[in-house]
């Protein structure tokens, strides 16, 4: 029979595309989110591309009683958490919101899977766990370095995880620590969706493109890096699905906990990722170089070997891939409609 897993926060962004993943690697899914930064419309589109219903609960992972029954009624294997909030300025003017939902929310879920014996979890864990990094690319060794609230929760996150394994050899946890994700399906069904105006790079530079927004602000050009813009490691959101099969095979198969980054190994800049969206779109994205924003990282890049050796994860798709798919998905008909309830991030 099909192992059970729970995906938390999977109509979101990294979710919705892991939920495609878990699927055709033939796990039966049960999604959980509150659609605070979801569109209803996703579950739909989720069953378009599956051709099967899909299970979904709308619920807060701050709510035992709803978790403790849909354990009850599941008998979940594993869970997958995504639900967090993940806006670093937000974070910074709301820090309680942020460790309620990313340190209390996880806390709430543990418990409840504690009493459910359900102790297999693949939590969501960042890059920006490192701060300012002293080395380049950079390896799961380095240190924690909290830049932000944001970035505080993943580190407790990650170490309320380590203790508990410690603590308890039951409990089976894979930590992924994500540096850039990008792109969309290539269905042009799912994507990054973000109504008001995004705060990351890929999406901003494809509502540019799209000429929602009139130019994008490069955000300082005198940074240690071959062109003075900013560097990041820039991963397929597919790619990143994929690691998240592959660390639950893991999980499931011999129980060997792990802690890993997920990142293709390679940076691009700013102006680089400007000309790749060119090319994807042939269409102008017009940019002015501005200040440094407060609290960036000069340069993100992954060291990658680790993820290849312990499960087996490598990236397969290109910058350009990236680029392709995230324009199909804002140039398609899907993207924008039917807003969530609140604004999404
Ligand atoms: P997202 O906002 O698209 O997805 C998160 C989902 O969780 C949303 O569907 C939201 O409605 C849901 N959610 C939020 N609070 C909830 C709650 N209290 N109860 C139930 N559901 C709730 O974000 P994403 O980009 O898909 O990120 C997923 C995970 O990956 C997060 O944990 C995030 O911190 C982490 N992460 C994201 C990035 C990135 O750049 N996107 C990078 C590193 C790590
Ligand atoms: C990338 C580069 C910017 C927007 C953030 C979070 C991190 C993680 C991912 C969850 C940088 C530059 C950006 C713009 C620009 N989230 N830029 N103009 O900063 O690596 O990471 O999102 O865990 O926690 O901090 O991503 O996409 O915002 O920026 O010049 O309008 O693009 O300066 O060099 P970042 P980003």
């Amino acid at each position: 029979m099909a192992e059970k897993i729970l995906l938390t926060g999977g109509a979101g962004y990294i979710g919705s595309h892991t939920y495609v993943a878990l699927v055709a690697a033939g796990y039966a899914v049960t999604i959980l989110d509150n659609f605070q930064n979801a569109n209803r419309s996703v579950i739909d589109r989720l069953e378009q591309l599956t051709g099967a219903p899909v299970s979904v609960a709308e619920a807060d992972i701050r709510d035992a009683t709803t978790l403790a029954s849909l354990f009850a009624e599941h008998q979940f294997d594993a869970v997958v958490h995504f639900a967090a909030l993940k806006a670093v300025s937000e974070s910074v003017e709301r820090p309680l919101d942020y460790f309620d939902v990313n340190i209390s929310g996880l806390i709430n879920l543990l418990r409840v899977m504690d009493a459910a014996g359900c102790r297999n979890i693949v939590f969501s864990s960042s890059a920006t766990v490192y701060g300012v990094p002293d080395e380049t690319p950079t390896p799961e060794t380095a240190e924690f370095r909290a830049m932000n609230p944001y970035g505080q929760t993943k580190i407790s996150g990650e170490q309320i995880l380590n203790q508990l394994t410690a603590a308890d050899d039951r409990w089976n946890v894979g930590i992924l620590r994500y540096f850039n994700p990008a792109g969309a399906h290539d269905s042009a069904l799912i994507g990054e969706d973000p109504r008001d105006i995004p705060n990351n790079l890929m999406p901003f530079i494809a509502k540019v493109a799209a000429g929602e927004l009139a130019e994008l602000q490069v955000f300082g050009d005198d940074y240690d890096t071959p062109d003075g813009t900013g560097v990041r490691d820039y991963i397929h959101v597919d790619d990143l699905a994929k690691g998240h099969v592959l660390s639950l095979a893991a999980l499931l198969g011999d129980g060997q906990s792990h802690l890993v980054n997920l990142g293709t190994g390679e940076g691009h800049s700013v102006l680089e990722m400007v000309a790749a969206y060119r090319r994807a779109s042939n269409r102008d994205v017009p940019y002015r170089i501005t200040e440094r924003r407060a609290g960036d990282v000069p340069v993100y890049v992954a060291r990658a070997d680790k993820a290849e050796e312990i499960l087996g994860f490598k990236t397969e798709r290109t910058l350009d891939e990236m680029c392709a798919s995230s324009w199909k998905w804002i140039a398609g008909p899907h993207s924008s409609e039917d807003p969530g309830p609140e604004d999404k991030g």
